[in-house]
């Protein structure tokens, strides 16, 4: 159903993620019918530009969408004709009088301003927003990750936003929130009664959450060089995935009820200090190799110069609570990996006893392999849980892992909407289930500081790994110490 008419502001409205992301996702909730006549979508940059010059950009950013689909391609004019472009500065007032006329501050009209820009800015615009009366009741502002660049500038960013704004105003975006299948870990683990008994130290020898890019940083070498993936990827997406992993039960789906059971995972974290991070984390970087097939440059040819900036880490995380103590969280993620691969790996622990002895299966011959239920977030979107079976045959007992198997796209069908678009309307609800409330970023970014800061105190440079492989050595000497493997789907 059409949403009440509602005005929509990017900033940074000619940037990669407007362009990449927002106005894509813009595009398809208008062809399902959710922009109803009377929205105002407005793309604003500092650069002279006509709403036709910006419509043109905008077309051709949308050109693969619109081709892929003929119910896109139709809904493309009427999508353009709602799209507008204003040109304004953070740093000056010109043109915000008329730009505030325009929009107006009708409280009963939801007004949402995204964030598109570095972070550096949000307390710009939030100044020139409420200089100009468009940050009252009816206002939302989105503000992208990075939050800072660690828990003191998130904090001063979050101080600035909550001067302007209430805190039901703000949304924190973090994109994977709005992924289906990471929707889907709390539809597995609180719709089915199955798992949850299971769910704990108890039964759970160790969870793996590893989110794989085949990308190197692309056009985006300035912005990453300063940031690199502990900020990019595990401050928010691992963090929160883990979170989802690992929270109790909340007792409804209410915003804050989740929020805060995740932010108890957060604070449960056991601190990695200069003393434990050796052993703990791993952080590397890529070098000249070959993905997929293609020769690619390694991360200083690409930036231009060397750098200490990491493209891959790996992390013994531990939850210090009842239901998890004992059960590490091994978690990674790198640029230019063999594949692009996001999953979450829950092993259950091994059979307490063995009634089949020392059998082995032939094939692999080892004995019983532990369950394993693998989330799939992307690509190949789906769940399987791996079990011991029995190799059919008149001969002896031959065991063997086989997983049962749910694939999103055999199941359901259809097309997998981007997490864009579920957040963007929810913004425009006033939802804020999927968006990170201040407390979460802080507590996030004190888990994350000591990382940071004991890699810097160490001195050692990240290790250097070849594109295409996975990580460093001392990746998989950090889960095999444990008498652990990186889980390979077979
Ligand atoms: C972004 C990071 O938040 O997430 C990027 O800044 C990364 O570096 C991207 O490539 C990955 O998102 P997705 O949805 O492609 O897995």
């Amino acid at each position: 159903a059409p949403l009440d008419p509602f005005d929509l502001v990017i900033f940074g409205g000619t940037g990669d993620l407007a362009l990449r992301k927002l106005l894509p996702a813009l595009l398809h909730r208008h062809v399902d019918g959710q922009i109803a006549e009377g929205t105002r979508l407005y793309g604003v940059a500092r650069d002279a530009r006509s709403d036709d010059e910006y419509r043109d950009r905008v077309r051709e950013a949308l050109k693969k969408d619109a081709d892929a689909d003929p119910r896109v391609a139709a809904s493309l004019e009427p999508f353009l004709a709602k799209l507008h472009y204003r040109q304004l500065d953070l740093g000056s007032d010109t043109g915000w009088p008329e730009f505030a006329a325009e929009v107006g501050n009708d409280p009963g009209r939801v007004r949402v301003f995204y964030l598109a820009v570095g972070p550096d800015l949000f307390a710009l615009v939030g100044d020139r927003l409420q200089a100009h009366g468009l940050s009252g009741a009816g206002t939302r502002v989105v503000v992208e990750k990075p939050i800072g660049r660690d828990g003191a500038s998130a904090d001063a960013i979050n101080n600035a936003l909550g001067r302007v704004f209430e805190e039901h105003q703000v949304f924190r975006i973090d994109h994977y929130l709005g992924k289906e299948t990471v929707q889907n870990l709390t539809a597995l683990r609180f719709g089915n009664a199955l798992f949850e008994p299971l769910w704990k130290a108890e039964h759970i020898d160790h969870v793996q959450i590893t989110v794989a890019e085949t990308v190197g940083v692309e056009g985006r070498a300035a912005y990453y060089d300063k940031s690199g993936a502990l900020r990019d990827m595990v401050q928010n997406h691992l963090l929160q995935l883990l979170c989802l992993v690992a929270m109790e039960p909340p007792a409804s789906l209410a915003a804050d009820a989740i929020r805060d059971e995740k932010l108890k995972v957060l604070r449960a974290l056991r601190p990695i200090t200069n003393g434990n991070a050796v052993n703990m984390t791993v952080r590397g970087q890529y070098r000249a190799g070959a993905v997929e097939g293609r020769a690619v440059p390694g991360y200083p040819d690409e930036l231009g110069e060397p750098s200490r900036t990491e493209t891959f880490v790996a992390i013994k995380a531990e939850v210090q609570n009842w239901r998890w103590a004992g059960v590490p969280f091994y978690l990674r993620t790198g640029k230019r990996l063999p594949e692009r691969m996001s999953e979450i790996v829950v092993t259950f622990r091994q059979v307490p006893h063995s009634i089949f002895g020392e059998l082995t299966d032939g094939e692999h011959g080892r004995t019983l392999a532990p369950n394993k239920l693998v989330i799939r977030l992307q690509p190949d979107e789906g769940v399987k849980l791996w079990l011991m079976n029995k190799v059919p045959g008149p001969g002896g007992l031959r065991m063997r892992e086989v997983a049962m198997d749910l694939s999103y796209a055999e199941t359901f069908g259809g097309r997998q909407p981007d997490a864009y678009e579920r957040l963007i309307m929810d913004v425009v609800r006033g939802n804020p289930m999927l968006f990170m409330r201040r407390d979460e970023v802080h507590a996030a970014w004190q888990w994350i500081d000591p990382i940071r800061n004991a890699w810097e105190s160490n001195g050692d440079a990240p290790k250097p790994y070849t594109a295409g492989g996975w990580g460093p050595t001392a990746a998989v000497a950090l889960i095999e110490r444990d008498g652990r493997t990186w889980h390979e789907d077979a």
